[in-house]
């Protein structure tokens, strides 16, 4: 494909094109700064590729999402999310004998540190368990400094491993701690899923049994969230990892990042939407003009997405899955209904067809997270759970690129240079 030219002040600037594996074009600018001085200024990155990558492709276009080349519906009706984090992880579908060794190895890594205990009682019960999800993250990085070194790929591997097979059982234990209930351990005889729903639901005075519909459907979940390329909080990994931070950090930040409204924050927003939306007398058009005015400050929460132009593909499976669960766990939720109703009054408003606004992954996710008895302030919790192979694979393709820190321009445009004028003058 042919250079771009850039013509300013007379001169003429020549720059390749970088084309991907989908045919996307993005032009090469590396050596623009050094040859025309210019930079480009692009708040929020709406225009900018930050990086090539291997892992997902989205077409927002066209509503497609693919792992490693796998379609997201393909993995979701197939797939679990251990074989997929195998799949982010290391590019390829796992043989029978590598997904049972990797299974063997997260539950063998599934013990978290047990002083860890002291930091979560030192939070008030009240507390947000993204604040305590997170503060746990760092922390991990003082419990395994011996796998810190992001220029160890041994380190880097054991370090990827420990993060994956701990985090449920952190997640759990904000659950217990808002509870003020024992906090758990893993069980390594159970698989991922159930492991996680026995240590967040099970209690020592009692046996606890796997409902097998329940496992499946967070399972679904998790395959959904797994990734999503170069989203705020996987950018924010991969910037934090440029500067040769480990792994447990990173995706500390990575958490912080996801924790945002606009992010997956969102899923705890649309379910207190929907809530005040039906306490109010369900007038979704009430909500809908609110979600209109530039001036009420009020978005409809899960709607709109800054990739997605049409149907977020995650949120037509969730959506599929929401009647299916909740007709086998016999919940009628009258939330899934004015759910429904809400998206069919603003698919047919102007402000949303011209906008392009679908409802995303978060739409629908907080009805079947409240069906499998996730308190609301645990839902981005759970994305950030699904999120998880998504992050440390980002993580390792940065690290194993050799990018360089990140670390942006701007355009200043404060005061020129002035002279200090001291205090008694001013
Ligand atoms: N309700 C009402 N108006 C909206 C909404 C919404 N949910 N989303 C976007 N708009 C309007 C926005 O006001 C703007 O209008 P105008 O052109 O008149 O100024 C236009 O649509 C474009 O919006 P934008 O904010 O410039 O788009 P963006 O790409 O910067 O933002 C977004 C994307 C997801 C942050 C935004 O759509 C939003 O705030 N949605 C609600 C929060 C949400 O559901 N977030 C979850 C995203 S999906 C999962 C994830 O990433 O975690």
């Amino acid at each position: 494909m042919a250079n771009i030219t850039l013509t300013h002040d007379g001169k003429t600037f020549e720059f390749p094109l970088t084309v991907g594996s989908e045919k996307e074009g993005g032009i090469d600018i590396g050596k623009l700064r050094s040859g025309s001085g210019l930079v480009t200024l692009d708040p929020g990155f709406v225009n900018t590729a930050s990086t090539t990558s291997s892992i997902t492709f989205l077409d927002g276009e066209k509503g497609i999402l693919r792992y490693r080349g796998y379609p997201i519906e393909q993995l979701a009706e197939h797939s679990s999310f251990v074989e997929v984090a195998y799949l982010l992880l290391h590019g390829e579908l796992p043989s029978a004998a590598q997904l049972a060794t990797f299974q063997q190895t997260l539950a063998a890594n599934s013990l978290v540190p047990e002083d860890l205990k002291h930091l979560y009682r030192a939070f008030p019960r009240t507390a947000h368990p993204m604040a305590m999800l997170g503060a746990a993250v760092n922390a991990l990085s003082a419990f395994n400094e011996d796998v810190s070194d992001p220029n160890v790929p041994a380190q880097v591997e054991a370090a990827s491993h420990r993060l994956l097979a701990q985090l449920p059982l952190l997640a759990s234990w904000g659950y217990k701690h808002a509870k003020n209930q024992p906090f758990a351990y893993p069980d390594a005889s159970l698989d991922y899923v159930s492991s996680f729903l026995k240590s967040t639901f099970g209690l020592p005075t009692a046996p606890y049994a796997v409902d097998d519909e329940v496992r499946r459907t967070l399972d679904l979940l998790l395959i959904l969230h797994a990734d999503h390329e170069q989203n705020c909080s996987t950018s924010t990994v991969r910037i934090v990892g440029s500067s040769k931070a480990n792994l447990f950090t990173s995706v500390n930040a990575g958490i912080s990042a996801l924790w945002g409204p606009l992010h997956g924050g969102a899923n705890q927003e649309v379910l207190e939407m929907l809530e005040l939306i039906h306490n109010d007398g369900g007038n979704l058009q009430k909500y809908v003009d609110l979600a209109k005015d530039k001036n009420a400050n009020f978005r409809l929460m899960g709607f709109g997405h800054r990739v997605y132009k049409n149907f977020d593909p995650r949120a037509k499976i969730i959506k599929g899955a929401c009647d299916r669960v909740l007709a086998k766990l016999k919940i009628d939720d009258p939330l899934l209904d004015l759910a429904k109703r809400l998206e069919e009054t603003a698919l047919k408003d102007d402000y949303f067809v011209s906008r392009k606004l679908y409802p995303n992954v978060d739409f629908y996710s907080g009805i079947i997270y409240r069906a499998l008895g996730i308190p609301t302030n645990m839902f981005t919790v759970m994305f950030a759970l699904g999120r998880l192979p998504g992050w440390v694979s980002h993580w390792r393709e940065m690290n194993a690129l050799k990018t360089p820190i990140g670390r942006p321009r701007q355009i200043y445009t404060g005061a020129t240079e002035r002279d200090y004028v001291p205090v008694a003058k001013r």
